[in-house]
């Protein structure tokens, strides 16, 4: 079964005709398109929708069964047909799965937990002052995301380090600040195949000597064996968590180190209690379920080509990088799960900064150039600072930005006449805490699955990134003066115009 965009088509049309000023004008309008819960207040009224558009979004989601897609998620059916696994991240965090295959992942996370706790209480007590954390992609966003949003309440016990790139310049920046001596190394990878992550694990793993503070987290622990880490030092993966879904997991073992077990744990139990709320609530209530709904209005029926996220705090400036990867890798799809194509379009480009910085930059673009983008604007009602104009005045900017974008201000002067019409959601959370942010990381993480179960489409395989790695391994030989393997001719004249400047 398809989403019925034909079923939406006449309140596009009745909205189209109805600018954004004169819906805002309304003065319910507001608390109709707004919903909490767990201290996030979701604000749809900017949106180009009304009420009746949202009921008629909402039918499509209760036809195509949104709910009953949750409960296949968390019990651990095969959600993710490609790979033939279940995506059992709500595990990693609730108990709310039933089944045998819920509560048997549910057992394995609780065992690998206490080896967590046990491993961590060891690195505590002993003098390692320096924790590097490397991996890529989803075995970094997602933590290194965590510990630099809630950098305020970490323990100061660690200094905590992210190394990612194979660009030999991040480790070399990266060296200089550790002293080997007091230096773990934890080496992240579900895969334990990730070019990156090896070739930096076995640098640092030279560097670090004879008496290797080495630790990995994988889904293949002979890997790390056969790489040189002690079984002890190897906490699990398992193939049913999706790399971009793992910071509730061991890859998410800086987190615990930077917050402490109890901070580790109100991570989880805010995401939990987001689990519950997308499982259990009422669509028209549910917040990831209308996020996903706007998502889906925004890009198929208004044919907006991009979304940005733009979080009004500081602490959340890499969240538009996590979702990045977490919103295009997940539904950067063209099939549906039955091979066949999707009609329409899927995953907008999602890009973003913070604000106010991207005020002075980017913004020009968004109220006077030629695409429409719809805007996340994120932002927390209490500071963990005492600064308060400097709050005040964020969250000023912060309100007028989201009005300046839907009202426009006419003007006789094209140069100075702001069309307006440009949508955007607001989330506000009460505060940003460890409880919190599981919870707005959550609700991203299930509008993802919820738009994928909207178009149709496997939000938790990639197969799409393993080209370019097969490629670059086959002209990897080419850079130490071997041949490359097959490649096209335009590579073997850029491999020429290269290699002379090679060392
Ligand atoms: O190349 C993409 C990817 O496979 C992501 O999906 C994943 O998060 C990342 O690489 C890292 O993979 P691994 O944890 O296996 O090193």
């Amino acid at each position: 079964m398809r989403f019925d965009f034909q079923a939406l088509a006449a309140h596009q049309l009745r909205l189209a005709s109805t600018p954004l000023v004169q819906l805002c004008a309304e003065p319910d309008r507001s608390r109709a398109l707004g919903r909490s819960t767990l201290g996030l207040h979701l604000n749809l009224a900017r949106q180009r929708l009304d009420p009746e558009a949202l009921q008629a979004l909402l039918a499509q989601a209760s036809r195509l069964g949104i709910p009953a897609g949750f409960r296949r998620l968390v019990e651990g059916e095969q959600v993710n047909p490609t790979e033939a696994r279940p995506a059992l991240h709500t595990a990693l965090r609730s108990a709310l799965g039933q089944s045998e295959t819920a509560r048997a992942a549910r057992a394995e996370v609780m065992v690998m937990r206490e080896r967590m706790e046990a491993l961590s209480a060891a690195l505590e007590a002993s003098t390692v002052t320096d924790i590097v954390s490397v991996g890529i992609g989803g075995s970094d966003l997602g933590p290194r995301l965590v510990v630099d949003a809630l950098r305020e309440v970490a323990s100061p016990r660690f200094r905590i380090h992210f190394l990612t790139n194979v660009d030999g310049s991040a480790l070399a920046r990266l060296l200089p600040q550790l002293d080997r001596r007091s230096t773990a190394v934890l080496l992240v990878s579900k895969s334990f195949t990730t070019q990156e992550t090896l070739l930096n694990g076995q640098l640092l793993r030279e560097w670090l000597g004879d008496d290797p503070r080495l630790f990995a987290v994988t889904a293949h622990p002979e890997r790390a064996a056969a790489f040189g880490v002690a079984p002890e030092r190897v906490l699990p993966m398992w193939d049913w968590v999706g790399g971009r879904f793992s910071l509730w997991s061991a890859v998410g073992w800086s987190i615990r180190l930077a917050l402490g077990s109890s901070g580790f744990d109100q991570l989880l139990a805010g995401a939990a209690a987001m689990d519950a709320h997308a499982l259990e609530s009422p669509l028209a209530d549910n917040l990831p379920v209308l996020h996903a709904l706007v998502a889906l209005w925004n890009r198929n029926l208004i044919g907006l080509p991009t979304q940005a996220v733009l979080p009004y705090d500081e602490r959340l400036a890499l969240l538009p990088a996590f979702l990045q990867q977490l919103v295009m890798e997940s539904l950067g799809k063209r099939v549906r799960l039955d091979g066949s194509e999707v009609l329409g379009e899927t995953v907008p480009v999602v890009w973003g900064g913070t604000g106010t910085n991207s005020q002075h930059s980017f913004f020009q673009a968004l109220h006077q150039g030629t695409q429409v983008v719809p805007c996340d604007f994120i932002g927390v009602l209490r500071p963990a600072h005492g600064y308060q104009g400097n709050h005040r005045a964020l969250l000023s900017n912060l309100l007028a930005q989201c009005e300046a974008l839907a009202s426009g201000s006419p003007n006789a002067d094209p140069h100075r006449h702001y069309p307006g019409d440009r949508p955007s959601s607001l989330l506000l959370l009460d505060q940003l805490d460890p409880h919190s942010l599981g919870a707005l990381l959550a609700l991203y993480e299930h509008s993802v699955y919820v738009q994928a179960l909207l178009w149709g489409i496997n939000a938790f395989d990639q197969s799409g990134v393993e080209l370019g790695k097969q490629l670059a391994s086959q002209l990897l030989p080419a850079f130490s003066g071997g041949e490359p393997g097959p490649c096209d001719a335009v590579t073997r004249s850029l491999l020429a115009e290269i290699r002379p400047h090679l060392s």
